[in-house]
């Protein structure tokens, strides 16, 4: 790195340790400093900084990967942390990779592919853009169906549980596209595929549903909703799609329920999105979003450069990216195999099954989750007379845990739950250790006096 030449008499020539040295100057927060700081200065003033962020592994509310890499991975991340995945031409090795591994996930999806076929997907930050661009898709394929016909090409919708996750939100706000939403109630916290299907009309350019919940990790019925939606196309000649939203199923289902029928497997599946830093074992910054076929990605999205050498396609909302977790998937796919990923996600099911037991077995909670989707355990108190789940949530990371509490959409916003996503770096014994320190919370909260106004805050 080029540094600027340091004031005379400064630390930051001399390369000396000074574990100090941010105490003696302190910064601003709001301007950038005048003088150079020593490497060791900068690096302990941010390490002082950082100690007030949770522990990672504690943060029982986060789908997003919080266990450490392995070492041999964290290796290939450091090597490839200044290559920029968009260079195709420079790093042919790192493009290479990443197609594999969308021909890799789109077969774990059932894609209709020949044996030696590319499959049609992205590489992206995470599900967001992912989503956005299966949003566009569709978008715009259905828009170029009505300019054809003649027809009005102004008001597209989309129908979806109101489950959904922000991110289809900012797509319909950011892309002007209405989202009809299917409203839930008390129990019942995942899209009703009936009523979806009855809301879908001509100008709805997909039904999103959700593979993994992101309020209580249950998996909706795609195979229903498809079976419905195709009935329905057949009566109208609409020929509407579906798309799976599997940012947490998509490397849970296909090991955990290899017979459940999610994916391709259903014909009007045509883009499933998934994020490689939930279940699929990365640190955070990357997703997937793959195509039934060629044909489901309208050409007219895809913009081709040549100032980087070739002429090459491209279909994302960012132009440059980093190649390091790239490459981590790749190293996941590899390392674990199918064998390795069943493993992993059973594992972590087996500890949500302990973690759930264990909360049943204080006696104060109904479950609202589901054995049989995500490794997740949604949970909520049946007494609200005292306190509620807001405040366990927060007297419970006096013991270190940053457990969310939050309510259901509507029409269950009335519902609050408390929710642990069982990842990886969750064992039994973690499990164990927090239904302890929730059972200390309420013997607490049962000495408190009761509060003026209940329910949920
Ligand atoms: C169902 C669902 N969809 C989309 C997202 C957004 O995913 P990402 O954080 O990878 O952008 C999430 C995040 O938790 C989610 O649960």
């Amino acid at each position: 790195m080029v540094l600027s030449k340091t004031a005379p008499g400064s630390d930051a020539s001399d390369g000396s340790t000074l574990p100090s040295g941010y105490v003696r100057h302190p910064l601003s927060r709001f301007k950038m400093p005048e003088r150079s700081l020593s490497k060791e200065e900068a690096h302990q003033t941010i390490k002082e900084e950082l100690k007030r962020d949770g522990n990672p592994t504690l943060y029982a509310g986060s789908f997003v990967t919080t266990a450490r890499m392995e070492h041999e991975c964290d290796d290939l991340i450091l090597d490839s942390l200044n290559k920029n995945c968009v260079d195709v031409d420079e790093y042919p090795a790192t493009a290479e990779l990443q197609d594999r591994c969308i021909n890799m996930i789109a077969r774990l999806f059932n894609a209709p592919l020949g044996e030696s076929e590319g499959a049609t997907g992205v590489g992206t930050v995470g599900s967001s853009e992912a989503i956005m661009l299966a949003g566009l898709a569709f978008k715009r394929k259905w828009q170029n169906k009505h300019k054809a016909q003649d027809l009005p090409y102004d008001k597209p919708n989309i129908v979806t549980g109101a489950n959904i996750h922000v991110c289809w939100k900012k797509f319909a706000s950011y892309f002007d596209v209405e989202i009809k939403e299917v409203k839930l109630r008390e129990g019942h916290y995942v899209i009703d595929p009936v009523k979806a299907v009855e809301m879908v009309d001509e100008n709805t350019i997909c039904v999103a549903t959700i593979l993994g919940s992101t309020y209580n990790g249950e998996f909706e019925d795609v195979k229903f909703l498809n079976d419905l939606l195709l009935e329905k196309n057949n009566k109208t000649g609409w020929e509407t799609p579906i798309h799976v939203d599997a940012a947490g199923g998509g490397f849970v289902a296909p090991f955990l329920y290899p017979e459940l029928e999610w994916d391709f497997r259903l014909p009007l599946v045509k883009s499933i999105n998934v994020s490689g830093h939930k279940y699929g074992f990365v640190y955070v910054g990357i997703g997937w979003v793959i195509w039934r076929t060629k044909q489901d990605l309208p050409e007219d999205l895809i913009f081709s450069f040549n100032y980087l050498g070739d002429n090459r396609p491209t279909f994302t909302l960012n132009f440059s990216k980093g190649s390091s977790n790239v490459i981590a998937q790749y190293y996941q796919l590899i390392r674990l195999g199918f064998e390795g990923y069943r493993n992993v996600v059973e594992s972590c099911h087996r500890n949500a099954m302990v973690l759930k037991k264990g909360l049943e077995k204080i006696g104060r909670f109904t479950i609202a989750s589901k054995d049989n989707s995500l490794p997740v355990v949604a949970f909520s108190l049946k007494d609200h007379t005292k306190y509620n789940e807001f405040d366990v949530s927060k007297m419970v990371r006096n013991f270190g845990w940053i457990l969310p509490a939050y309510t259901m959409p509507s029409d269950a916003q009335h519902v609050a739950v408390l929710r642990v996503v069982v990842r990886e770096d969750f064992s039994e014994t973690l499990a164990q250790h927090l239904v302890l320190d929730i059972t200390r919370v309420l013997n607490e909260l049962d000495q408190l006096p009761p509060k003026i106004s209940n329910g949920h805050s």
